[in-house]
């Protein structure tokens, strides 16, 4: 009999739980850090306190997991942040996190503490460790695509691409302007260690003559051949944009090319590096920093758990961490065109 009473009690006690609404979330940012991640850090935070939650900030994402680098945030801590690029919580990337240990480390912090929910917020990597870690231990967890590189499926924009690729374009009209000058070819090379999509947007908002993407196979020779012929009409100033990680190479490596092939012809490179990374974030990163920080407390409230909150054609679309690590975005088949026709 007392038995019986003990069952009903722990059956009860487990129902209770499971349908409490969740009273203590933890939010971090990790990877490549993005402008607009401090925006989304506000918005998590200032949603959750509504909604009567207690947030605690993880320091340097999943390391500070780790390490238990885990603090109480209030709705001061998020002001005047929204304009600044970086990451109040900081980033790392921790290689830790995905052995068997680092993730029973990061479980026994986040236990410690009584987290009972989580919102990521990074690239590929985060929602590669998420879905590893999350697969091991159940938490509820929400993510959101905080990346410059814009290469996740299941959204149209990621946090931090907008203002990485404007950065990108007020950099390469200013090259231009000097290649102009001098009669140049200037290679550019923008950030995508997997992915194209900065170069190729930057490359054609800045009418770049030639843009190159790891998503594309380089055809060194046909470049080569299209500068000559350009310059028997006279054309003697081309801008290429390439992507750190196309498969040919990066700015260093087409420049060697073109001074064996092109003797007579003058190069530069400038390789934009993490400049693309930093700077105040665009409106356009504010907003939707915004509209997925606010999505993601709202998810964990109504047990959308394991999914990462987009924006696919004006509305918020959840797509599952499993399915957002098994593909990348891929480029647009017409824009692959488009850039050949217009550059010529
Ligand atoms: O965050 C993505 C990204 O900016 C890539 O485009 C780039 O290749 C990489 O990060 C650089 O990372 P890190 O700052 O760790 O060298």
């Amino acid at each position: 009999m007392t038995f019986i009473f003990c069952l009903q009690e722990l059956y009860l006690e487990i129902l209770f739980t499971k349908n409490k609404p969740m009273k203590r979330i933890g939010v971090l940012t990790s990877g490549g850090d993005s402008p607009g991640m401090n925006a989304a850090i506000r918005a998590v935070l200032r949603t959750a306190l509504y909604h009567k939650m207690e947030v605690y900030g993880i320091r340097h994402g999943y390391k500070g997991m780790i390490e238990g680098d885990i603090f109480k945030m209030h709705s001061s801590d998020v002001t005047n942040i929204i304009q600044r690029g970086g990451t109040i919580l900081k980033t790392a990337r921790s290689k830790e996190f995905m052995t068997d240990e680092g993730m029973a480390k990061a479980h026994e912090q986040l236990q410690k503490h009584n987290i009972e929910g989580l919102v990521l917020i990074g690239g590929d990597g985060t929602f590669r460790g998420a879905n590893a870690f999350f697969s091991k231990y159940p938490i509820p967890a929400v993510g959101l695509p905080g990346t410059i590189d814009k290469d996740l499926v299941g959204t149209d924009f990621t946090i931090g691409f907008d203002t990485a690729v404007n950065t990108a374009v007020e950099a390469i009209d200013k090259i231009h302007d000097t290649a102009e000058a001098h009669d140049r070819i200037f290679i550019v090379e923008v950030m995508g260690r997997d992915a194209g999509y900065i170069a190729l947007n930057s490359g054609i908002a800045c009418g770049a003559d030639d843009i190159l993407i790891p998503e594309i196979r380089t055809d060194i020779n046909r470049m080569i051949q299209h500068i000559r012929s350009d310059e028997r009409r006279k054309k003697n100033v081309h801008v290429i944009v390439v992507a750190e990680g196309d498969d040919f190479g990066g700015a260093v490596e087409l420049k060697s090319v073109f001074d064996q092939q092109l003797p007579d012809l003058e190069s530069r490179i400038c390789v934009l590096g993490h400049i693309q990374r930093g700077g105040a974030p665009s409106f356009a990163d504010r907003v939707l920093a915004s509209r997925l920080g606010y999505a993601a407390v709202l998810a964990l409230i109504e047990k959308k758990y394991q999914m990462m909150v987009g924006i696919v054609n004006n509305e918020i679309k959840y797509t599952s961490f499993s399915e957002v690590v098994k593909q990348n975005a891929s480029i647009p088949k017409d824009l692959q065109e488009m850039i050949m026709i217009l550059a010529s």
